[in-house]
């Protein structure tokens, strides 16, 4: 299946399975908004599980904080957001459609990797085992010239971004004879700055309302907070704060189903160290970031390290993870080494002292701040791009079928099990309903007796429940079941007592984090 038809039946399949639904679908939708279905919710709340356990129990120095989305409008004028949060945008004359100029200059360095890409897939499937990719690389005359240019358009690119150069963004555009996806067409108007907050109005009269902005992220809300933490928290240097949040910005591009939206949420933590020692500590975030991304077993060529070509203004080092999604490598979580400037600026703009008292140095600082930052939509994406697979499989008779499948990570399935008895009588539904009231305090359970033992199933398979238990005749006799799994669909017969712990083990978080310790 080519990446692109994989991405549509992702989409279709997360909507007919109760995962996301466009959201005011019945007034044909909102651009780049999108509702959580009932199986959805709940993997997103293992997601946000995952993270904010992994920050607050495995760190003794981490702490939560749940501060609010409206903000005192100064917050945005001190963190630069109301003068430099803007994207490039570019029209096109003929669609009247907007893009952002520097996504259609990535997008062309994307087509570029995809036709390196294709070259070794195909030298892979003619030399078979003896293929050294590196040496391919090295060597191949179209490879080399694919990279010389995939090399001189970036360097370009990053210039031009690094000097806020919309002139030159335009101009490369141009050069590289980049077309509307919708007209076709390189009828283009000039590279402009857009800013990309929402804003609104609060107070009741037109006197005395105050503008305000919706998030555009969760950080700020931990910044002015930093005082209030470690005075009451009485928390030493370094420290963290860490906090789930919605965060709102107005997209230009406005594609990519939840990969790009314009409501969603961010799970970020700040960390609050010595000046000096902040880019040591970078580089220690950045290591247990990846490997928190790693444990859940998609696969270490999955992800790589971007570096940023241009840092933003508050950053000394800045580091995306990405992942590799139907449509490319894509970024999913930033590290930035924010340096002291956020605090500074609120100290600066609230006339508020922000320091902190080290004792062993005796002196106050401004803290320096590393921060991990992760969208929870793009982590959702992630896990069902990586766990979405359809598989041939036997159908009896000499027959085929295709089983859809999400191999979901069992500690982040939305129903860890499902249990059913094989027939409506007998006394069977009735046995099914004991075990799921004694289990259904240690996991979500599901009940299901509808339709025949294949398609219930099929139904558990395409929602990427681990486990499915089945009562027949013999549990009336001996108070066995037989538990299947879903990615080999082995079944096992096991005594009813032993169900608890078997499954706990498999779908607790502790499974994965064990592997970051
Ligand atoms: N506090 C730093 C910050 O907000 P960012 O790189 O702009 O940094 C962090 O955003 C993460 O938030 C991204 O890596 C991405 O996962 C997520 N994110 C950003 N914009 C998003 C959007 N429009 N839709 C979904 N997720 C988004």
């Amino acid at each position: 299946m080519n990446q692109e038809d994989l991405f549509k039946k992702l989409i279709a399949h997360s909507k007919e399975y109760g995962y996301i639904f466009p959201s005011s679908e019945i007034y044909d939708g909102l651009g780049a908004v999108y509702d959580y279905g009932q199986n959805g919710v709940e993997l997103k709340n293992n997601i946000k599980k995952y993270w904010w356990d992994s920050m607050i129990l495995l760190n003794e120095n981490v702490v939560g904080i749940d501060s609010a989305i409206f903000m005192h409008p100064t917050i945005w004028k001190a963190s630069g957001h109301v003068d430099a949060f803007n994207d490039p945008l570019i029209d096109n004359k003929d669609s009247k459609k907007r893009y952002r100029a520097d996504v259609l200059i990535e997008e062309e360095l994307g087509k570029i990797e995809g036709k390196m890409d294709k070259e070794i897939e195909k030298a892979k499937n003619r030399f078979g085992d003896s293929f050294d990719e590196k040496i391919f690389r090295e060597t191949n005359p179209r490879v080399l010239e694919y990279q010389q240019k995939w090399d001189d358009l970036h360097t370009r690119f990053a210039e031009a971004l690094n000097n806020s150069d919309l002139v030159e963004l335009k101009q490369i555009i141009e050069d590289n004879e980049i077309v509307c996806p919708v007209s076709g067409t390189r009828n283009w108007t000039d590279v402009r700055q857009f800013n990309l907050m929402f804003s609104t109005e609060m107070g009741s009269t037109a006197d005395s309302s105050l503008k305000i902005y919706l998030r555009p992220e969760t950080a700020q809300g931990i910044f002015v907070n930093y005082l209030n933490v470690q005075k009451t928290g009485r928390m030493k240097i370094p420290f963290g704060i860490a906090q789930i949040g919605k965060a709102f910005r107005n997209e230009i591009v406005a594609r990519q189903f939840i990969f790009r939206m314009r409501e969603f949420e961010q799970m970020e933590m700040q960390f609050f160290v010595r000046p000096g020692s902040e880019l040591s500590w970078f580089e220690h975030w950045k290591e247990i970031r990846i490997k928190w991304h790693k444990a859940l077993g998609f696969g270490e060529s999955n992800y790589r390290f971007h570096v940023h070509e241009k840092l933003a203004h508050y950053a000394n080092a800045a580091v995306d993870i990405e992942f590799k999604f139907p449509f490319g490598f894509k970024e999913v979580e930033g590290i930035h080494s924010r340096t002291d400037f956020d605090l500074s600026q609120h100290q600066k703009f609230s006339g508020k002292k922000i320091q902190y008292f080290d004792p062993e140095l005796n002196e106050s600082y401004v803290p320096f701040v590393v921060e991990t930052s992760i969208g929870v939509d793009r982590m959702f994406l992630q896990i069902l791009s990586a766990s979405y697979c359809e598989e041939e499989i036997d159908a009896g008779d000499g027959k085929k079928d295709i089983r859809v499948v999400l191999r979901l990570p069992a500690p982040l399935a939305p129903v860890k099990l499902a249990v059913m008895p094989l027939i409506k009588k007998d006394g069977l539904p009735e046995k099914a309903r004991e075990i799921m009231n004694e289990l259904k305090f240690e996991f979500y359970c599901q009940f299901d007796e509808k339709d025949s033992i294949g398609k219930r199933y099929r139904r558990q398979d395409a929602i990427g429940t681990p486990f499915c238990v089945t009562v027949d005749h013999q549990t009336m006799e001996d108070n066995t079941v037989t538990i299947r799994y879903r990615d080999t669909m082995e079944q096992e017969r096991v005594p009813i007592s032993q169900l608890k712990s078997m499954i706990s083990e498999k779908v607790n978080l502790k499974r994965l984090f064990e592997k970051l310790m």
